[in-house]
């Protein structure tokens, strides 16, 4: 087991990668905090998890609100006495529309306000208490954000693209103290039954066209992009940092 002893907090994790990403931790050893807007939601994922006999703790904040998201590092702190990997997960397109015109201003600030500015204020939460031991902060960013994808829209793309530069330059800052910061960018995932709907929708020709731009001619798996993380997350990748790990099958090369 690669994450003996360790302590990870997942944003965004009662449903869909997040929860694959706790799950796939907890099975390398890690004990996980499980993150998500609704409180019932994140005591049924934890539930879930500790019936497959994880270490598991949950807590309900926004991750765009700074007090909740000091007081969810405290519960971490207080639970399980230290923090080593974080994963800013939360986000998505937030059912929020594609095209520049159907976007409200509302819209706009929401993508970039979990997408961005969660990222930033969970890492700054966390960050004091790694500089003290050390620790690995794993950014969900997306092909989205790294090139030109007709699934997503331009806020995402906006907010995405920006995790990206906030994962290189914090990485810059933080490296003398142990701190690793590191982001992947998944392609398309089926990861709940919204994206399965879209993408069993898809006007015709469009889910071709989808696959036909992917070389290894598939969709990814939750599982795989969980794969990713526990690599960033354990020693495996004890010499990455700034880096942006494409899992997506070859759609878009960096
Ligand atoms: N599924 C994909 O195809 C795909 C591709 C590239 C990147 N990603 C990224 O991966 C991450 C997870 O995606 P997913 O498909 O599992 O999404 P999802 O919608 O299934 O899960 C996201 C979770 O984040 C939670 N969340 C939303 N706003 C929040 C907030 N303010 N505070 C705390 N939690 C909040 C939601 O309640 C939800 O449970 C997102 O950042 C997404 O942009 C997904």
């Amino acid at each position: 087991m690669r994450l003996e002893g360790r302590v990870a907090l997942i944003t965004g994790a009662a449903r869909g990668l997040g929860f694959t990403m706790a799950e796939t931790l907890a099975k390398e050893g890690a004990a996980v905090v499980v993150n998500d807007l609704d409180g019932q939601l994140v005591e049924e994922a934890v539930t879930a998890l500790r019936d497959k006999g994880a270490k598991a703790d949950g807590f309900a904040a926004n991750v765009t609100n700074k007090e909740q998201v000091i007081s969810m590092v405290d519960h971490v702190m207080n639970t399980f006495g230290r923090l080593d990997i974080l994963v800013n997960n939360a986000g998505g397109a937030l059912r929020t529309p594609k095209k520049l015109e159907d976007i409200t201003e509302e819209d706009w600030d929401l993508v970039l306000d979990v997408n961005l500015k969660g990222t930033f204020l969970v890492s700054q939460a966390a960050v004091p208490v790694m500089k003290e031991q050390g620790g690995s902060i794993i950014n969900l960013s997306s092909i989205g954000g790294r090139t030109a994808s007709i699934v997503t829209g331009v806020s995402y793309a906006a907010a995405k693209a920006g995790v990206v530069g906030f994962t290189r330059r914090l990485a810059k800052e933080v490296g003398p103290y142990g701190i690793r910061v590191n982001a992947i960018a998944p392609g398309l995932v089926l990861s709940g039954e919204r994206l399965q709907e879209t993408w069993d929708h898809m006007p015709e020709g469009e889910q071709a066209e989808v696959l036909d731009a992917i070389p290894l001619r598939r969709l990814g798996s939750i599982q795989e992009m969980a794969n990713a993380i526990t690599f960033l997350a354990s020693g495996d990748s004890s010499y990455m940092t700034g880096s942006v790990l494409d899992v997506n099958g070859g759609r878009f090369m960096g």
